[in-house]
């Protein structure tokens, strides 16, 4: 695991945007994967700056997100999906055929979720997946469990999730308490990992993923396994480090 501490939330966001462009630059048709949350917004700024400068091209980048709650129509405006057209997509030249974000209101999730699976297994793999962390130390929305879900699966939120989450929503009871989400499995096969983390709130759950016992009572800690992860957080979330 590679640790790199830095100042503030803008510098996080701005080296996160720098190595998914360099990922592109390398290799244009690459197959990403993203994360939602406040943490990341910063990134997608700095990216569509990037390709608003020249330096990174979307034409042929592909992407595959790790959740999306279930029950929200598309075009809901706390949808994981209208979340990644407003903070991303509609400002970069990424194809619409291109982008992949679990369908909430998918009348079988069963086969929703095997299909998820399958597309990214067809595209190659993920090259690059962007992570954010839970201050339980979920990933995507893989909550702290007895045992790590492998794939693509429907999860039931955690109250501490459905309260954090709650800030986006004009009331905590319009929060949708099940959501898809890529499983453990699916984000340990991405080829490189980078996790983002600021502020605090997130100082234990870094603590955690780095030092503690690997347990899927910590999801996140499941990323001392993988052979290219690099963490990057601001001094705060690195407080406990
Ligand atoms: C959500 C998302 C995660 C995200 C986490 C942290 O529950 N499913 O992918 O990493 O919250 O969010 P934030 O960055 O807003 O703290």
């Amino acid at each position: 695991m590679k640790i790199l501490i830095v100042k503030d939330y803008d510098e996080m966001s701005k080296k996160a945007a720098n190595m998914v462009a360099s990922q592109i630059i390398l290799k244009p048709e690459s197959v990403i994967g993203l994360a939602t949350g406040d943490t990341p917004k910063g990134m997608y700024r700095q990216l569509v700056k990037l390709y608003k400068d020249g330096y990174v091209d979307f034409k042929n980048v592909k992407t595959f997100n790790l959740d999306e709650y279930y029950g929200l129509e598309k075009d809901n405006p706390q949808s994981y999906n209208y979340y990644m057209m407003e903070n991303l997509f509609k400002h970069v030249n990424i194809k619409r055929e291109n982008i992949n974000i679990p369908n909430g209101m998918a009348e079988d999730l069963e086969i929703e979720c095997e299909e998820y699976e399958k597309k990214i297994e067809e595209l190659g793999g993920i090259d690059l997946q962007v992570l954010g962390i839970g201050r339980n130390g979920h990933i995507g929305f893989n909550e702290p469990d007895l045992k790590f879900e492998a794939k693509t699966h429907l999860v039931r939120l955690d109250e501490d999730t459905i309260k954090a989450n709650s800030r986006f929503f004009n009331s905590i009871e319009e929060v949708p308490t099940m959501a898809i989400s890529m499983g453990i499995k699916t984000i340990m096969n991405a080829r490189k990992i980078i996790l983002l983390a600021s502020g605090k709130e997130k100082a234990e759950a870094i603590y955690k993923t780095v030092n503690g016992k690997i347990t899927p009572k910590v999801p996140a800690s499941v990323l001392q396994l993988h052979p290219d992860v690099t963490l990057i957080i601001d001094k705060e979330a690195a407080s406990l480090l």
